[in-house]
């Protein structure tokens, strides 16, 4: 499995990567094959490790205006795409306390097929039974210094 490590030194350093990587995704993934589906990213590591921070620069990357906030208490929450003919809805969700069955009561099998969301699931290790198997996996690491992280990209097949 090919994939990708990045170091970042800082909590900002982050945020401009989880940029980057919604801006490259804007202009990319039309050309790739996802047109029958939602593009799902899982983004995985301990408590603390950097996913709300990363998701924050995503939405951003995004042109969502709003900063999203760990959906820890509510579970999940969309947010409008307006600059984008391919991409209408980015849904932030958090399964740090919930399970599979739960995201399926919650409509997942409907929305997790609709090509024109962006799907971040925090902790979505946790329901690693229904990612689609072309999610996009982003692990994040402590790495011994308070801010730094390792950040490894890469896919679930
Ligand atoms: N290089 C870095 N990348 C990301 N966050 C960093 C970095 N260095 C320091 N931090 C700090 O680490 C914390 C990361 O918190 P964040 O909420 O993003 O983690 P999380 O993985 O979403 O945690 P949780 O599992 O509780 O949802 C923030 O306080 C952030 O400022
Ligand atoms: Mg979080």
């Amino acid at each position: 499995m090919d994939s990708l490590d990045i170091l970042t030194k800082s909590a900002e350093e982050t945020k401009k990567l989880g940029e980057k990587l919604a801006c490259e995704i804007m202009i990319e993934v039309g050309l790739l094959s996802l047109k029958k589906t939602a593009l799902v990213v899982s983004l995985e590591g301990e408590l603390g490790a950097g996913k709300t921070t990363f998701t924050q620069g995503f939405a951003k990357g995004l042109g969502i205006k709003e900063n999203p906030r760990s959906p820890t208490f509510v579970i999940m929450r969309a947010y409008e795409i307006k600059n984008s003919d391919r991409f209408a809805n980015f849904i932030h969700i958090d399964a740090y306390r919930i399970a599979s069955k739960d995201m399926k009561t919650l409509g997942w099998d409907e929305f997790s097929k609709k090509p024109g969301n962006i799907i971040l699931i925090e902790w979505g290790n946790r329901i690693k039974n229904i990612l689609p198997k072309k999610s996009l996996i982003i692990s994040f690491g402590h790495i011994g210094h308070k801010d730094k992280r390792l950040i490894r990209i890469c896919q679930y097949e």
